[in-house]
């Protein structure tokens, strides 16, 4: 439980994660390697030398996008580093999905301000670029490049504009059908690859400024998905996460016309790829055959989160969801009656405008009905341009706060009894961390739990081992290995 995942605060830069440099260097001997040395044969004496820094704020798709982004100036000479300060391209990756976390990128662009930004190339990007567009260069005049994340193809033209002595550049269409690739992609975990198969949204839901921020949906097609896991696999990812801000709405535009669900199994049938995750399901566009796919290959994960928003079928209406209470209840009872248990994890705002208590226990209602196994919640924030923007906000920060945490406190008791069922069991773990102290590993299940455990192995990071459960916690499992 946690009432900002999909805002991780993710620093891309050169060895942040000593992760990264394995998965040049050993994980990627061949064809990584090559690609680089291609990419060196592209430096031009402009960029020679010149470094680099990303910092992403955001969604998984934010965070992707950013490793596609350093791709592209990896591409075109320039080298990652740490410090924002020390980099003569500073990109900042950001989102605008709640206030607080548009607000996070401007304290950041007051650090390059006067002598610090002189000569270098500070870039916004992603959703705030794309809602504030011009305004940007107004508030901080020595940023020159704004661009969405729509236009993101057009960056190594963008770039080598600014190379070439531009003082500003934009790039805000949103009206692209055609989603961004890219030779080159510097992705942050060795063994677990992020891929989106759909960009942007269609939906309208009342507070969101996605549809806005990553303009209209458009689809990648299957046999560009599928070379680029064959890729992952050979490269040593053995998980793949489809991304997607409604993943299950994909539409297959080449004439092999796969459904969601035939694309997870034909990823999940790639030689060498252990498992297959999708993020995030909208409930409408979730259908049987997606739940038959789980139980057909013990590849794909586990794992649906099935954002719901509000236990209350008035609220929903006002949130322009397309369903109801009771049609989201019917999706929950689809997966209930899969062959394997999954897990299944929400999202939910509270204190939409008029929210009165009566809806808001329906929410609480909800938790106790369906026991997810994590909820990601937030205080409803309006949003520029959206309608429930002007809605009437009768409840005050104190009250949505007070609902917050009442229902956080209910979901807490809710996860610790559902992990404390698993003590004694024995799980698939894919160890993605080391602990604090030395000896000590974390991973994830298949169904996303998160497991800590002790060993005195010196390396298992990327490797799957059994672990059976000691002890639980609300947000975490204790095991031993087996
Ligand atoms: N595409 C996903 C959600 C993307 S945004 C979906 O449809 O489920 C991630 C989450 O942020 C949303 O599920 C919602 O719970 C929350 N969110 C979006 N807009 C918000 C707003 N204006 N105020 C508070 N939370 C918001
Ligand atoms: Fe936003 Fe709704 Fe689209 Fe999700 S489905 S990204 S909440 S508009
Ligand atoms: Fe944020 Fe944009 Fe993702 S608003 S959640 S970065 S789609």
């Amino acid at each position: 439980m946690s009432d900002a995942p999909h805002v991780p605060l993710a620093s891309l830069t050169g060895s942040a994660d000593p992760a990264v440099g394995r998965a040049f260097s050993s994980l990627d001997p061949q064809s990584g390697l090559r690609r680089l040395a291609a990419a060196e044969d592209l430096l031009t004496p402009s960029t020679a030398g010149k470094s680099f820094h990303i910092e992403t704020f955001g969604c998984q798709m934010n965070v992707h996008d950013s490793e596609k982004v350093a791709g592209v100036l990896l591409e075109r000479g320039y080298s990652p580093v740490d410090d924002p300060l020390a980099a003569d391209v500073i990109f900042y990756n950001t989102c605008s999905i709640r206030e607080k976390a548009a607000q996070k990128v401007f304290s950041r662009l007051g650090q390059h301000r006067g002598p610090a930004g002189r000569g270098k190339i500070i870039g916004v990007l992603g959703c705030v670029a794309q809602q504030e567009g011009e305004e940007i260069f107004e508030r901080a005049p020595w940023v020159s490049l704004v661009c969405g994340s729509a236009s993101y193809r057009r960056l190594p033209d963008l770039l080598a504009e600014l190379e070439s002595g531009n003082r500003r550049v934009m790039g805000l269409d949103t009206d692209t059908d055609e989603t961004f690739e890219t030779e080159i992609t510097r992705r942050d975990n060795p063994f677990r690859a992020y891929l989106t198969i759909i960009e942007g949204c269609d939906k309208a839901c009342s507070y969101c400024v996605v549809p806005y921020t990553r303009g209209p949906e458009r689809s990648r097609s299957s046999d560009s998905i599928l070379r680029e896991v064959r890729e992952l696999a050979s490269l040593g990812y053995s998980e793949i996460q489809l991304l997607g801000q409604t993943v299950n709405s994909y539409r297959d535009p080449s004439p092999r016309a796969l459904s969601f669900a035939d694309l997870l199994f034909a990823v999940a049938e790639t030689p060498g790829i252990r498992r297959v995750r999708f993020t995030t399901s909208h409930p409408r566009d979730f259908g049987p055959d997606i739940v038959a796919a789980i139980d057909a290959h013990p590849s794909i994960c586990d794992h649906v989160h099935l954002p719901v928003q509000s236990g209350s079928t008035s609220v929903l209406r006002r949130m322009l969801r397309t369903y109801t209470r009771d049609e989201y209840l019917e999706k929950i009872a689809m997966l209930r009656s899969a062959r394997r248990p999954i897990a299944i994890s929400t999202d939910i705002i509270v204190g939409f405008p008029g929210e009165n208590a009566n809806e808001f226990s329906e929410t609480l209602s909800l938790l106790d009905l369906v026991q997810y196994d994590q909820i990601f919640s937030f205080k409803f924030s309006p949003r520029p341009h959206t309608p429930a923007e002007h809605m009437e906000d009768a409840l005050s920060e104190e009250e949505k706060g007070s609902r917050l945490s009442e229902l956080q406190e209910r979901q807490r008791e809710i996860q610790l009894r559902r992990n404390q069922s698993f003590a004694g069991h024995s799980f698939e773990v894919l160890v993605d961390n080391r602990g604090h102290k030395s000896g000590q590993w974390a991973g994830r299940t298949s169904s996303n739990r998160v497991v800590n455990f002790a060993s005195p192995r010196p390396d298992l990071l990327g490797q799957y081992v059994q672990v059976r459960v000691t002890q639980a916690g609300p947000n975490s499992l204790l095991g031993d290995l087996v």
